[in-house]
């Protein structure tokens, strides 16, 4: 049976785990080729075996995303192993709490670096291959934190809001090139990520969240898929929210 994205290859940041796992799993199984890139090299590594054990085709590189060499290398590695680069899945991302008087300037600076300079740098890195397959589609992974406010957070929603902005900003640019560029929101996931969210916001999160669960990793991934997939060829700098009916209340 055909897969959805038969023929693509995509470069996944943050793939080591949780929705950037996920990702490498579902686009695997729906025929792209795959590097997972991270600074977690073992469980990366187990990762691209896993995908591979089951049928895919994939390969691990360590990408810290706020290192430009990095980034070189990752796209030089899609394109060397697999021919081409179609998709650029912008994951890594970090969280911890900080308000507005406690967030640190050291803290912020790291936070903004990783989420947001680090999305920036993807992007710009993979382009030129983007561009050179004539069929390339880029999902940056905002958060509902990059389309609402929250108390406790102000780094993590400085750095999400902006992730949403510069989709927008780069499917503009680059609507005549053959790529689009759009961004994906999630609600509370259950990753490792939440391990930063103190009791009381976590407590919160679950209350008003009118699904009255945690979302799963791979309902991140689906959402992606479609975004990356030629289903979506005329769908460019939207924002797809996956949040279990927050967003909507
Ligand atoms: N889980 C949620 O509730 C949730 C909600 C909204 C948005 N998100 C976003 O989804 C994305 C994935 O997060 P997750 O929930 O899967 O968390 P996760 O912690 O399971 O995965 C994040 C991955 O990013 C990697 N990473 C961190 N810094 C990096 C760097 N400098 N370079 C390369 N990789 C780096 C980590 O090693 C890890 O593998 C993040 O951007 C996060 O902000 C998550």
């Amino acid at each position: 049976m055909a897969g959805r994205l038969d023929g693509k290859v995509a470069l996944i940041s943050g793939g080591a785990s949780g929705i950037g796992a996920a990702h490498a799993r579902v686009f695997a199984a729906e025929g792209a080729r795959v590097v997972i890139g991270d600074i977690q090299e073992a469980k990366g590594q187990e990762v691209a075996a896993d995908v591979n054990t089951n049928g895919g085709e994939s390969v691990f590189v360590r990408l810290d995303v706020t290192d430009e060499n990095d980034w070189q290398n990752a796209v030089h590695e899609a394109v060397a192993r697999f021919g081409k680069l179609t998709t650029l899945i912008n994951n890594a991302g970090v969280y911890w709490p900080g308000g507005v008087e406690e967030e640190t300037r050291d803290k912020w600076q790291k936070m903004i670096e990783i989420n947001q300079t680090g999305v920036w740098l993807g992007m710009k890195t993979a382009l030129p291959a983007l561009r050179e397959s004539g069929n390339a589609a880029i999902v940056n992974i905002s958060s509902l934190y990059g389309l609402i406010g929250s108390p406790g957070s102000i780094a993590y929603h400085a750095s999400k809001g902006a992730v949403r902005l510069m989709s927008k900003a780069a499917a503009l640019e680059y609507v005549r090139q053959g790529i689009r560029v759009n961004s994906i929101h999630p609600g509370q996931i259950d990753t490792p990520i939440l391990a930063g969210l103190t009791p009381e916001q976590d407590a919160q999160i679950k209350e008003v969240t009118p699904m009255g669960r945690l979302g799963r990793p791979e309902e991140i991934a689906y959402g992606s898929l479609y975004l990356c997939s030629d289903e979506a060829s005329y769908t460019t700098g939207t924002e797809l929210v996956i949040d279990g009916g927050w967003f909507a209340q």
